[in-house]
């Protein structure tokens, strides 16, 4: 699992208290071992460890430690991503700063990850996209046409691997309840009115809600969903 922030914490949470073993990774390593220290009670076994996701070389260097000290990958969750303020300035380096990380590192985690699971048969791997994945951005060129890639990336994977055992799916959520939400939101009240105004139940997602639903579906309770890009938004792709 890639993870870090506060909907990678609530995910291994989750997964830890479902009995999963968990190898936690992020360009971060203290972030990696922080999610492991406050989970540790909960978890049977974890490994932290750096990585960057736009380095395939550390990528298999992540899935080679996967193998060693598990000799399996039954699931992942690709959570590693950026939004750049810079990205509503309609700024290029953004846009392929935005590419290069959410687009070609979540093609090089499931390339990755994908070798471990076809040896075995069996694996599900969930993507972290977006809300802005489904739908257009108002404000960020970058971080919506990289989404949209992962979701392309999602369905494109999980038709390839459909009869090798691989289910591939996304999670798209709309904006999220995180210190880094709350304090660009108490920063601009504007900007609070334009993302509760998005929102037709009025309130932002939790980083639990996001990580109910990746768990769900990486677990076999949805053995024949696949392909699927499931909005966590509370109906704001619906309008
Ligand atoms: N927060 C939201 O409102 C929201 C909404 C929809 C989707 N998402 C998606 O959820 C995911 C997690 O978001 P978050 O809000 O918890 O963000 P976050 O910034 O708290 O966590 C993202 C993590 O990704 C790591 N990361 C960044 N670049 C990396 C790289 N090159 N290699 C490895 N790790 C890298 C960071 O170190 C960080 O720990 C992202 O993919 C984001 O796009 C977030």
């Amino acid at each position: 699992m890639i993870l870090g922030g506060e909907i990678g914490r609530a995910a291994a949470s989750l997964f830890a208290q479902e009995g999963a073993s968990l190898i936690l990774a992020d360009l971060s390593l203290e972030a990696a071992e922080a999610t492991a220290h406050a989970i540790s009670d909960q978890s049977q076994r974890i490994v932290s460890t750096q990585v960057d996701i736009t380095d395939i070389e550390s990528v298999d260097a992540m899935v080679d430690l996967c193998a060693r000290e598990f000799n399996r990958l039954d699931c992942a969750f690709n959570n590693a991503g950026i939004n750049l303020a810079a990205d509503v300035e309609w700024e290029l380096e953004a846009f392929d700063r935005s590419m290069t990380v959410n687009a070609n590192g979540t093609m090089y985690c499931m390339t990755a990850e994908s070798k471990l699971m076809l040896a075995a048969g069996k694996g599900s791997i969930v993507n972290n996209a977006s809300a802005n994945g489904i739908v257009g951005s108002t404000r960020q060129p970058g971080y919506s046409a990289s989404k949209h890639a992962v979701v392309g990336l999602t369905k494109t994977a999980a038709i390839r691997w459909a009869k090798l055992g691989i289910r591939v799916n996304a999670v798209c959520p709309s904006s999220v309840q995180t210190p880094m939400t709350e304090r660009s939101m108490a920063l601009s009240p504007e900007l609070r009115t334009h993302l509760m105004s998005m929102s037709p139940m009025g309130r932002l997602a939790t980083p639990d809600e996001v990580a109910e639903a990746a768990m769900w579906l990486c677990s076999d309770r949805a053995s024949f969903i696949n392909g699927v890009a499931l909005p966590v938004d509370g109906g704001f792709t619906a309008g």
